[in-house]
C-alpha cells in the first residue's frame, strides 16, 4: 500500500487524474471504477479540466459505479446515478450508456446485483477503481460485519453513515434510505489499480485502521492491504493519526517521477 500526503483536496485530486490520465494514454478503453462522496469531486473537477484542454478523452472508456441507495425515485437529486451524472459523465466525453450503476429501483435484487457482477466481469474487469472512506471504515457502502470476500448485493445502513450522509438530505436522517446495493469487498478487490482519497480530521481514525489496523471486517478498509496496488491519497488531517507517517512522506518523495503511484 502506497501512502502519499499531499497539500489539500485539490492536489490530491490532480495527482489521482494524473493517473487515470496516464492510464488512458496506455489504454484508451480502460473500465473505471467511480465513487460518489465528497471526497473524489476534485478528482473529477480535474478530470473534466483536462478533458477540456483536450490531454485526454473518455469516449472509449466505460464506468462502474460502486454504489446505490435503494428505492431513491430516479428523479432523486441524491440518487447516486444522478450525483454522478452530474459530477462527472456529463462534464467529460463518455460514449452513451458506457457508464452503468447498479439499479436501486430493481424489483429482483439479486438478480441485479448478479446482473451487474456480470457486466463488470464482461467488460474485462475494473481496471482502476476510485474509493473513499466513510468514517467507519466502510468502503462502497460495505459497512463493518461486511464478508471481506462480500460480492455485489443489499446492505443495510449503519446508523453512523445516516447521520454522516444525513447532509445531502436536508440534515434529515429519516430521509437518508435505510438500505443500499454496493460492490462488495471480493468485487473491489478485483479492481487492478485501487486509489483511495481521504481528506479531514473526521477520516483519521478510519484510515489509521486502513493503512496500519489489523486487517478486520469492523474496519472494512483494511481488506485492501490484502491488495497488491494500493494508492493512498490524503491531506494531513487525515493523516495525522499515522504512526509511520514520516516513513510514508520520505519514501514518496524519494521515488522517481517517471514512476507515478
Ligand atoms: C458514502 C459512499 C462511499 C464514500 C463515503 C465517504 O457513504 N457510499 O462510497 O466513500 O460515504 O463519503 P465522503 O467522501 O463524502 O466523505
Amino acid at each position: 500500500m502506497e501512502v502519499v500526503t499531499l497539500a489539500d483536496p485539490a492536489e490530491i485530486g490532480s495527482v489521482a487524474a494524473d493517473s487515470i490520465v496516464d492510464l488512458l494514454v496506455r489504454k484508451p478503453d480502460a473500465v473505471l471504477g467511480l465513487a460518489t462522496g465528497s471526497s473524489p469531486l476534485a478528482i473529477y473537477d480535474a478530470l473534466a479540466a483536462r478533458v477540456d484542454a483536450g490531454s485526454v478523452s473518455f469516449a472509449q472508456a466505460r464506468g462502474f459505479t460502486l454504489d446505490e441507495y435503494v428505492g431513491l425515485p430516479a428523479d432523486h437529486p441524491e440518487r447516486y446515478r444522478t450525483v454522478i451524472d452530474n459530477v462527472f459523465v456529463a462534464k467529460v466525453d463518455f460514449a452513451p450508456g458506457a457508464v452503468q450503476s447498479p439499479d436501486g429501483l430493481a424489483q429482483d435484487i439479486p438478480a441485479a446485483c448478479a446482473a451487474y457482477e456480470q457486466a463488470i466481469q464482461d467488460a474485462g474487469g475494473i481496471d482502476l477503481q476510485i474509493l473513499g472512506i466513510g468514517t467507519d471504515g466502510h468502503i462502497a457502502f460495505n459497512e463493518p460485519g461486511s464478508s471481506l470476500a462480500s460480492r455485489t448485493r443489499i446492505k443495510t445502513l449503519t446508523r453512523q453513515t445516516r447521520i454522516d450522509n444525513a447532509r445531502f438530505f436536508g440534515g434529515d436522517i429519516d430521509a437518508v434510505p435505510t438500505h443500499c446495493l454496493t460492490q462488495g469487498l471480493g468485487t473491489i478487490m478485483a479492481a487492478r489499480h485501487l486509489i483511495l482519497v481521504a481528506s479531514g480530521r473526521s477520516k483519521a481514525e478510519a484510515v489509521h485502521h486502513l493503512v496500519e489496523g489489523p486487517v478486520s471486517a469492523m474496519w472494512p478498509a483494511t481488506i485492501l492491504q490484502h491488495h497488491p496496488h494500493v494508492t493512498v491519497l490524503l491531506d494531513d488531517a487525515a493523516a495525522r493519526r499515522l504512526q509511520l507517517i514520516d516513513y510514508y512522506r520520505e519514501t514518496y518523495r524519494a521515488k522517481p517521477d517517471w514512476q507515478g503511484i
